[in-house]
């Protein structure tokens, strides 16, 4: 089962499931934070392999109906975004906390062999070392980054008392085809495919760790098929960090009549840096990032392309 199945990642989830022979049901409410995610599962309703269960994460009566003979949970569903997590933290506690709780409890009630959790680099928050290695303290300075912490130390505990087998994977900053709307890759591309300048927030100094969409779907796959890294926390990021004011530049080049960046002010639920130390996922997992940022900003820009009327 992919939680989420319908949207950014977990669609690509599904894709590689179905590829690789899996039966797979997704489970989402087609959360109408954002538009397109029928979309995205849409050439997947032809596939027998494929069922759609269009339930809330925070019915927990239809998730045990769900579960049965699921052997692995890949829990993407959540309400995600930064700046959301500010205006309404409330929802965003209620889907990624108690909405995880659920997933939880009901694939201990169920079976299920492995949970696979989607985490993200926003549990560290500013100040960490870098490369960040995954036993650094945590300091979310989001609600968002803050609801990822609580749902992980819930996995944990789950782990502990009752040896439910998960992974926490923290992903940095996803990017590729059918990426989210409020992403920043996906709103400058918006902008300066209508020639308009890109809004960056700050200076654009600002680095992140962009991690191809593929490299993120690798991971999930290695965690469900081996044990080495069951009850883990995991960096799943590219190792590679670089500006925002560079992936702007790197757009230009795709987009050449846009103009150039407008700037505004610095968003304070922003952290300034992301860079993943990814030694633990490459030791337990085996998992590599293969998809350079400049390869994977090619792809972006072919999907965006050809999805647009
Ligand atoms: N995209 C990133 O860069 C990134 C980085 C770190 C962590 N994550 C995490 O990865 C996961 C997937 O992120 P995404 O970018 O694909 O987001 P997304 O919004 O595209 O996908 C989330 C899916 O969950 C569904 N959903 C929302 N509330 C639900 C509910 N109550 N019940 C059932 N389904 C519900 C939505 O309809 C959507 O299809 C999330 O947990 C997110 O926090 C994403």
């Amino acid at each position: 089962m992919v939680t989420g199945g319908a949207g950014f990642i977990g669609s690509h989830l599904v894709e590689r499931l179905l590829e690789d022979g899996h039966q797979v049901i997704c489970y989402d409410n087609l959360d109408d934070w954002y538009s397109g995610k029928r979309k995205n599962i849409a050439r997947r309703l032809e596939n027998p392999e494929f069922e759609i269960k269009e339930n809330s994460i925070l019915d927990i009566d239809a998730l045990r109906s769900s579960l049965e003979d699921v052997d692995t949970v890949f829990h993407e569903a959540a309400q995600p975004g930064i700046p959301v997590s500010v205006k309404n933290p409330l929802k965003t506690f209620t889907v990624n906390v108690n909405g995880t709780l659920n997933v939880l409890l009901a694939s201990l009630d169920a079976g299920v062999r492995k949970v696979v959790y989607a985490s993200s680099s926003s549990v560290y928050g500013n100040g960490v070392p870098r490369p960040t290695p995954e036993d650094c303290e945590t300091r979310p300075i989001s609600p968002y980054g803050i609801s990822k912490l609580v749902t992980e130390g819930l996995c944990r505990a789950i782990r502990e008392m009752h040896g439910l087998r998960i992974v926490a994977m923290r992903y940095f900053t996803v990017f590729g085809p059918r990426q989210r709307p409020d992403m920043a890759i996906r709103k400058f591309a918006d902008l300066m495919s209508s020639g308009k300048p890109a809004v960056i927030f700050g200076d654009g100094e600002q680095t992140r760790d962009f991690t191809f969409i593929s490299d993120v779907v690798d991971a999930n796959i290695l965690a469900m098929e081996r044990s080495s890294a069951d009850g883990e926390m995991i960096n799943i990021g590219r190792g590679n960090s670089i500006t925002v004011n560079e992936v702007v530049a790197k757009l230009r080049e795709h987009f050449p009549d846009a103009p150039g960046p407008v700037y505004e002010g610095i968003k304070k639920e922003d952290v300034d840096h992301t860079l993943a130390d990814n030694s633990k996922a490459r030791k337990l997992l085996g998992w590599e990032p293969k998809v350079s940022f400049d390869d994977g900003l090619r792809e972006f820009v072919d999907w965006f392309r050809s999805s647009r009327p």
